[in-house]
Parts: structure tokens; sequence; C-alpha cells
């Protein structure tokens, strides 16, 4: 009978087949110990030799690392191994040798790794990485899904930036028209909410960004909900819906993954709403306490972000940036006009910015005059434009990294390791 690793324990004392790849093999002289994984899991195979016979025993003596084979035999629990169960091997059939494995269980650079990435997901690290990636998908989706908001695409190519012209990927659009790669579906996000009211979009954002930070991919994964008849102060309890549904998802259903991660999850059962608030002007006198050199009205900084997201153990809010360090479309606060109606929510542990939102300007003739000061193609942007002319509304959302929300999750050193395929300012390959 054909099984999977990750239902094991539904056989106890069953003879079973196992279809993976050989992870790793020791042998002694009787014995052979064949740690097999088959993509839901991993376990040991013992196969004694007073068992299988001399000639099956002596052709698993030179199985390389990755071999491809399937391995029957009778399913017994035993509290000392990992996953509770191992296997008492009869036989096994080879489909696909494996010599010189480039990936060894010793150390390797990241460069090294990163080369051979397609080989590198198939470790017992990376695949609970991707594993947690999954599951904040699919935590996400359920998430909106379940409070009635409406999936709705935007476009991949555009005719116009929406989060600056300096990140943008021009892409040859037939003979004689440049499109961009979207860098953030929110514009048509915008239109599509005066349509359906709450929706969303979830799809690969692209962001020519010559940072080399461990925050920043070019390629990356971003959900973004839209709102009519909604304020900053909605969009914020949104966000905080989001993140602590998305957080105790993963708790509840990939704390294998997370240990096997060394991932510390007191951390992550504190992440409970409201997060903690603080305004930009109060973030920057934190900032100069901790005596980080910083000057007001500029943009928060990486390190700056770090610094402050040291200080709480949990995620936390910074709202009402200057209006002359964020986008066109953010909507200035009445009460004092210089600073916008936004929301930046920083992890904490050192992690800093996962989400990006707030309310948008609803007003025409202050929308125009922002474009223009933005030296942006008022031509490329007359259709966002009606939406202010065609019963306009308050309205908002926000846009969440996925593979920095996983990073953070997970506790790793850099996002390249939470996306399959990471593409960076040196990296487009595999
Ligand atoms: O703050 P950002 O630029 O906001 C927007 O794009 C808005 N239009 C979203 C919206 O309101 N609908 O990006 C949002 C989030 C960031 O908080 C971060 O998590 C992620 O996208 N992000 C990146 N992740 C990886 N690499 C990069 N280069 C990223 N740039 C942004
Ligand atoms: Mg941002």
């Amino acid at each position: 009978m054909r099984v999977y690793i990750a239902d094991i324990a539904e056989y106890d004392g069953q003879d079973v087949t196992i279809h993976g790849w050989l992870h790793n093999r020791r042998s002694s002289g009787k014995l052979h110990f064949l740690i097999v994984r088959d993509g839901t899991g991993f376990i040991q195979a013992v196969m004694s030799k007073a068992a299988v016979g001399d000639e099956i025993f002596t052709r698993a003596d030179h199985l390389g690392q990755e071999t491809s084979l399937s391995v029957t035999g009778t399913v017994r629990a035993d509290t000392r191994a990992k996953g509770g169960y191992e296997i008492d091997a009869t036989s096994f059939e080879v489909h696909g040798e494996s010599h010189d494995y480039p990936i060894t269980p010793k150390e390797h650079g990241v460069d090294y790794l990163l080369d051979r990435r397609h080989l590198w997901i198939r470790t017992e690290r990376q695949t609970a990485i991707l594993r947690v990636r999954h599951e904040v998908i699919s935590a996400v989706r359920d998430f909106f899904n379940n409070r009635g908001f409406i999936l709705c695409d935007t476009p991949i190519f555009t005719p116009a930036a929406c989060e600056g012209t300096t990140t943008l990927f021009p892409v040859q659009y037939f003979e004689d028209t440049t499109a961009y790669l979207t860098q953030s579906g929110q514009l048509y996000n915008e239109a599509n909410a005066m349509a359906l009211g709450k929706v969303y979009c979830f799809g690969p954002t692209f962001r020519a960004e010559k940072s080399k930070t461990r925050r920043h991919l070019t390629e990356f994964w971003m959900v973004e909900p839209e709102v009519a008849y909604a304020g900053l102060n909605d969009i914020i309890e949104l966000a905080e819906g989001l993140i602590t549904s998305v957080v105790a998802r993963v708790l509840d259903k990939r704390k294998a993954e997370l240990q096997l991660l060394e991932r510390d999850t007191a951390m992550l059962e504190r992440v409970t709403a409201p997060f903690p608030r603080l305004t930009y002007d109060e973030a920057t006198k934190m900032l100069r306490d901790k005596g980080q050199p910083f000057e007001h009205g500029t943009d928060l900084g990486g390190t700056d972000e770090t610094v402050l997201s040291e200080q709480f153990d949990r995620p936390f809010c910074v709202t009402h940036y200057p209006g002359s360090v964020k986008a066109f479309y953010m909507k200035p606060d009445p009460q004092q006009p210089d600073k916008a109606l936004c929301v930046d929510v920083l992890a904490p542990e050192g992690y800093g910015e996962i989400i990006g939102g707030g309310q948008r300007l609803d007003d025409l003739d202050l929308l125009l005059k922002r474009i223009k000061e933005h030296d942006l193609p008022q031509d490329a942007f007359e259709w966002y434009l009606d939406l202010r002319r065609y019963g306009t509304v308050p309205h908002g959302g926000f846009g969440m990294g996925i593979e920095r929300c996983v990073s953070w999750i997970c506790k790793l050193e850099h996002v390249r390791e939470t996306i399959p395929y990471p593409r960076m300012l040196y990296r487009l390959y595999p």
C-alpha cells in the first residue's frame, strides 16, 4: 500500500510502500539506516541483512544521496525516532540514481546554495519554510474570503508607476510602447472597491530595488485589500486582524516547522490586537532617545526601522508620516495637512515594515495637484482620476509583503529563503 510519510501514524504495524528520495544513509556491517523523504516528511527505514538477504542488502550499499526510490516495509512505532515511527524495510526499488549530489549535510556558503536553489529547496529546513509560506498564504486568503472580500485581480503589465518612478521595470510592449511591471495593484484595487465594496488582490509585484538588504526582493508577493467607505482607523484594525489571524494559524498548523526552525513561539503567542500605535513624530523621538541619528522629516530607513522594532515585543503601527516622504495618493490629515493618513505596521525583533497603507486622497483637485508635484504623466492616470469624478468616497487599504511576513514569523536572517526562487539585484538564476 502506497502511503505518505505525513500519514504514517495511521499505519502502525502495517506493510507500506513509501515513494521518495534517499536523504541520508548510514551503514554498519549488518544494517543500513536509510533516511527517506517524500516531500511530506522524513522517516528512517532500517534494513537488516538478516531480513532482506544478501542480494538486496548489497544493492543498498552504494545508494547515493537523493537517489529516488521506493521502500517497502513494516511500520513500527519507536519513541526514539524523530517522527515517532520507523520502517523495517523488506525491499526497495530504485527509480533514478544520484551520484555526487552537490548539497551534502556539511555547511555550504549561501551563494553556492542560491546557485543550486532548485536542489536546495529539498532540504528539511527549506521545506519547513516553504510550508510556513503556504500556511501564511492560505490563512491570508481565508481571512479575506471569510469577511466578504472579493478577490479581484489587477494587471501585471501597467502603463504607469504606483510607488515612485525610480523602481520601475520597463518591458517592451510590442513595437512602440513601454509597459512597466506592476509595483502594486492598489490603483486598480481602488477602482475595484468602487465596484465591489471590499476587494483584495494577491499577486507578484516588482520593484527595481537596487538595495542589497535582508528585506528586499525585486519580485515579491503582496496581498492588498481595499475598502470603500473606510478611514485610517478601519484600515489599521483590518491590518491587526489580518496579522493576528495569520500568526494564530501558523502557530496552530505549523508547530513542527517552527520547532525545526528553532523559532521561539512565545514571541508569536504575544501577537494579539490592538497593536501599540505611535505617530511618526513619536517614532522619531524614540529614535533620538536611542541615540539614532535621524533627520526629522525624512523617511525611516532600514536601520531606523530595526532600532524601533527592537523596542517592541509585538507588531506595532507607525502613523502620520510627513506627506512629502510618501506616495502621491496619500490623503493628508485635515488636522495637520503636512502629515498623511497612513500606516506602516512594523514587525518586532528587528524585522521592520511588513505592511504599508492608509487612507487615499479622494479629492479630485488635490489629487491632480499631487500628480503634477510628483511629475507623473497625467494622461496615464486619467482613469484613476475618474474615480474622483464619478462618486468619490473615503476609502483605504494596505499591502502586506508575504516574504517579509514569513521571514519574521520564521525568524530568518534574510527574505531570500521565504520564496522558492528569489529575485534580487544580483540574482536571476536559476
Ligand atoms: O509600502 P509599500 O510600497 O506599499 C504599497 O505598495 C501600497 N501601494 C500598498 C497598498 O496600500 N495597497 O509595500 C507594501 C509592502 C511592504 O510593507 C513590504 O511588506 C512589501 O510590500 N515590500 C517588499 N517586500 C519585499 N521586497 C521589496 N522590495 C518590497 N517592497 C515592499
Ligand atoms: Mg512602505
